[in-house]
């Protein structure tokens, strides 16, 4: 695949994987030592969909008016504008703090190329703020002129990083769910297995219609289960991971689901797995896809 002209920029700067490979660890540990309900929080298990995309909108919107508010002043001079501008300026400073605790949140999962993006998009980022705090500054101080230029230039690295943080969800599926892209399974009950090939406590993958699908039977009440083998969260095989009863755990990054309904019970994932319909006909065990799956698939 041909890289971006972002990629090739990023690429062209090994400095990055440095920088990635000391701060990398200190966020992991930062999130170990603030516990599972931060980790809950920033990682958006709780609200069932990742937040940072929903929380950079608050800066780009904010800076976006502060930007139209200051230009409203420079040609009105109306101290109403300049307030205005002043305040969306550092209601923008405000949620980019939070976007970018949840940013490096979700960056500490990425390697390779996403992480050298990914570290690209929070030294712009993280840039640009430092310059929109500097505007605040000055403007307090009365230094407007010097305040406004500071601005315009943290707006400007916070556009670059904004273009480079598309391109971690676009182009390398940042916190997408993974489940969306694969093949939705059987419209109609399929045999994919005899009965007796699973055992009480297994996990088996199985494929069938070009989807992978994660067989086990229920402790509870020994029916067959299934859900979609690949974690929707950054594609890890679940037949790898740690049976606990009912549930899977991840073995990349320790997601917990359970087996029967794919219900996230522990994240980082926030999106359900996949579910599949199963019965057991002559000794064979069928599986189709669910209507709400099917609807879910990207196609
Ligand atoms: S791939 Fe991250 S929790 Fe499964």
């Amino acid at each position: 695949m041909e890289k971006t002209i972002g990629e090739r920029i990023v690429d062209a700067m090994p400095f990055l994987d440095g920088a990635s490979d000391v701060v990398q660890p200190k966020v992991q540990e930062l999130l170990d030592a603030g516990g599972a309900t931060a980790r809950y929080i920033l990682d958006g298990v709780w609200f069932e969909v990742p937040l940072h995309p929903v929380l950079t909108d608050v800066p780009i919107g904010s800076w976006t008016a502060a930007i139209l508010f200051d230009g409203l002043d420079l040609v009105s001079g109306r101290t109403a504008m300049r307030n205005a501008a002043d305040a969306s300026l550092a209601v923008g400073v405000a949620g980019g703090f939070v976007a970018a605790a949840v940013g490096f949140s979700d960056w500490r999962y990425t390697s390779g190329g996403s992480r050298r993006m990914g570290m690209a998009h929070a030294i712009l980022n993280s840039a640009g703020l430092a310059l929109n705090v500097t505007s605040l500054l000055l403007r307090a101080s009365g230094r407007r002129n010097a305040g406004r230029l500071a601005f315009l230039a943290g707006y400007s690295l916070n556009g670059m990083g904004a273009h480079l943080g598309g391109e971690l969800s676009y182009k390398y599926g940042l916190r997408v769910n993974r489940n969306a892209f694969e093949a939705t399974g059987p419209d109609d009950f399929t045999p994919v297995l005899d009965e007796a090939e699973l055992s009480g406590e297994e996990m088996r993958r199985i494929e069938v219609d070009g989807a992978g699908v994660l067989l086990s039977r229920s402790e509870k009440d020994g029916r067959v289960c299934a859900i979609a083998a690949t974690c929707n969260h950054f594609s890890g095989p679940l037949e790898q991971g740690e049976r606990e009863g009912d549930t899977v755990v991840c073995p990349w990054h320790k997601s917990r689901f359970d087996l029967c309904n794919g219900k996230v019970l522990n994240g980082p994932a926030v999106f359900p797995q996949s579910g599949y319909e199963t019965r057991v006909r002559d000794g064979k065990i069928e599986v189709r896809a669910v209507d709400e799956n099917i609807q879910e698939k990207v196609r």
